[in-house]
């Protein structure tokens, strides 16, 4: 009896540590303590895409997401933006994330502060937003070569978005450092991340079929177990798909045609609209793209009343900070602007507009409850105009900008000995020779994508696309011929994309003779150069200044900093610096007049703000409360 009863306490004595082992497995595995009670069972199987419609926790769900890309949104906004998105009834944040901020050299990894995607993805799940995450590695998105790093460049065979070896390791060795950390952010494990975009839009690349294969299982193999989309437009809704992932449509406007291919291409599965365009971007010299918020929302009510889920392309847009734009190359070159406002339904500067106020009504109907708040607006201020009072030539900030290196032939920016090896990515590179005469200057089509061209340091001329050619004047002896090339973007979306490195490409010629022996400065005007400029000697600015130069002013700031728009009426083109930070390039022709100054970057007292001008000097710079995109254009 005694040894019974001692053998069936022994027994529940195990069966209960049995239970305790099994409950700390369970809940290292699903983070128990994140759920809300009675999830747990649906925390074991993630969204679902095996119906018609989508399943998530057990229960029907519909996709109602939005794009804001935090590399676009100064951190210290994030929270503000991702309330206003849950207030205007949206669900689901989406992301790219762009390869060439995080590894800016091959090797360094940068996470940290406006780059640091864990913090955003936690905010976004911590304000009840689920996340659906783009990590690329191709992203097109209006940004530099799509988000791919330039120093991949440095490989004169390198195929991007292809399996060649040199484009597969380098996204492997990128991947490695990206998924561990969004690996535990996931919905099985607790986190907000509900599906994980395989590339981007491939199927109008296409060039090679074993591609989508192996970036799906780069996700796999890395630990992402969600379930995986693609992304494509109509035309490449075929090719850009992978086995295993469900196929989502990319458009403005909805047309049967979108309907019946994924009908055709995927029945009884879930159906999605992964990019609903909510606007367009620009480029500049042309106009400013908007869709008007009627025709905008319309086509919203007609995607969600036929059972479509939907992400808003974008929500909100931001802007193109520093040198990261992207370009067009459809029939010609053309740089996108520096503002991404999109005509989004929040705009650039985090304001409500039509458009926001029309989605929220048609949005609350697909609510239970009623939406929170609209969250209050930042002020946007004006500031006294600042009076230029300092400035620096170009030509003497040169010896600021490191060794320059010398040369035979002209070596494009990307292959450059600077950046530990990794060349140059963004920004202008000077290219100066001797000419023992005047004529004609051809550019062989080697400038990418603009060059102002000097002898002995006066301005003679510009050289780009289709401007090819150019008269040198005649004059004694040897003298000094500069070009600063402009790289204004690199094409982000197109088969061109192989072909996007930037300084001068090739030989120039003078005579019909290439030129030689050149002496190259790098000027990607980073924080390091910036810092030495800021402490180097300054001049009073005279009357008639020596332009490209460096003009230096103050933004005095009364009290807590508010939002403001620089303007520059009467300068040409170039590039603003506020307290070290780029905010972006300007440029006269449009139609963008005004660039987006956050007060997250401004201090009260005196702010430094310098401009990079090529061409024509003002001044006086000004800061006003309200943006000015230009001239606006319907985007029929
Ligand atoms: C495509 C891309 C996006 C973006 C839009 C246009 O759909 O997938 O990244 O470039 O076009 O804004």
């Amino acid at each position: 009896m005694l040894i019974l009863s001692l053998r069936s306490a022994h027994r529940r004595r195990l069966a209960v540590g049995g239970l305790i082992l099994l409950a700390v497995i369970l809940y290292r595995r699903f983070n128990w303590h994140d759920m809300e009670p009675g999830t747990l069972r649906s925390r074991m199987v993630g969204l679902q895409a095996d119906s018609p419609e989508f399943q998530l926790g057990g229960e029907v769900f519909r996709i109602l997401g939005g794009s804001i890309h935090y590399f676009r949104v100064p951190r210290e906004y994030w929270r503000d933006r991702l309330l206003k998105m849950k207030a205007c009834g949206l669900n689901t944040l989406t992301t790219y994330v762009p390869w060439n901020l995080h590894e800016p050299e091959r090797g360094t990894f940068n996470f940290k502060g406006n780059l640091d995607l864990e913090a955003y993805i936690k905010l976004a799940g911590e304000l009840g937003l689920w996340v659906i995450l783009r990590p690329g590695p191709y992203i097109c998105a209006e940004w530099d070569l799509g988000g791919l790093p330039s120093w991949l460049y440095r490989d004169p065979a390198m195929q991007l978005r292809s399996t060649y070896k040199g484009f597969t390791q380098a996204v492997d060795a990128f991947f490695s450092q990206l998924l561990p950390r969004v690996v535990p952010l996931q919905y099985k494990k607790g986190g907000p991340i509900i599906a994980v975009q395989v590339e981007n839009e491939y199927g109008s690349f296409a060039v090679d079929t074993e591609y989508m294969p192996y970036m799906k299982e780069a996700l796999l193999s890395r630990g992402i177990e969600e379930l995986l989309m693609t992304s494509d437009n109509v035309d490449g809704l075929k090719k850009g798909n992978v086995e295993g992932a469900l196929a989502t449509i990319n458009l403005q406007k909805l047309r049967d045609l979108h309907l019946s291919h994924l009908d055709s291409s995927q029945p009884q599965k879930p159906k999605m609209v992964m990019e609903f365009w909510s606007g367009w971007f620009d480029t500049w010299g042309d106009l400013h793209h908007v869709f008007t918020a009627e025709d905008m929302a319309s086509v919203v009510m007609e995607i969600l009343q036929k059972g479509l889920s939907i992400n808003l392309y974008m929500f909100h847009g931001g802007t193109n900070f520093g040198f990261m734009n992207g370009a067009l190359e459809m029939h010609s070159y053309k740089a996108d602007v520096t503002s991404y406002d999109y005509d989004a339904p929040l705009s650039e500067s985090g304001d409500y507009t039509a458009k926001y106020l029309l989605l929220r009504e048609v949005f609350s109907k697909y609510h239970g409850e009623s939406l929170p708040d609209v969250p209050a607006l930042f002020p946007k201020m004006s500031y006294d105009a600042s009076t230029v009072y300092q400035y620096m030539p170009l030509w003497e900030a040169l010896q600021l900008a490191g060794e320059p290196f010398k040369s035979e032939s002209p070596v494009n920016m990307e292959n450059l000995p600077v950046n530990n090896g990794n060349g140059q990515s963004y920004g202008y590179t000077l290219y100066e020779t001797t000419i023992p005469s005047g004529g004609t200057l051809h550019s062989n089509d080697k400038v990418r994508d603009r060059a102002l061209v000097f002898v002995d340091s006066s301005f003679i001329g510009v050289l780009k696309y289709k401007h090819l050619e150019l008269a040198v004047p005649e004059g004694k002896g040897n003298r000094k011929l500069s070009l600063l090339v402009e790289n204004c973007g690199r094409v982000n979306y197109g088969k061109t994309l192989n072909n996007q490195r930037k300084g001068l490409v090739g030989d120039i010629l003078l005579n019909g003779t290439p030129l030689k022996n050149f002496i190259i400065y790098s000027l990607d005007m980073k924080p390091r150069f910036m810092e030495r400029l800021k402490y180097s000697h300054w001049k009073e600015v005279p009357d008639k200044p020596t332009v490209p130069g460096f003009f230096r002013g103050m933004l005095f700031v009364d009290g807590y900093p508010g939002d403001t728009f620089v303007k520059l009426p009467g300068w040409s083109k170039g590039v603003v610096f506020i307290n070290g930070q780029n905010l972006g390039r300007y440029w006269s022709i449009g139609p963008q007049q005004t660039l987006y100054l956050p007060a997250p970057w401004l201090h009260s007292g005196i702010n430094e703000v310098i401009v990079f001008e090529e061409q024509e000097a003002e001044k006086t710079i000004h800061f006003v409360n309200s943006p000015d995109l230009g001239m606006a254009v319907d985007v029929e």
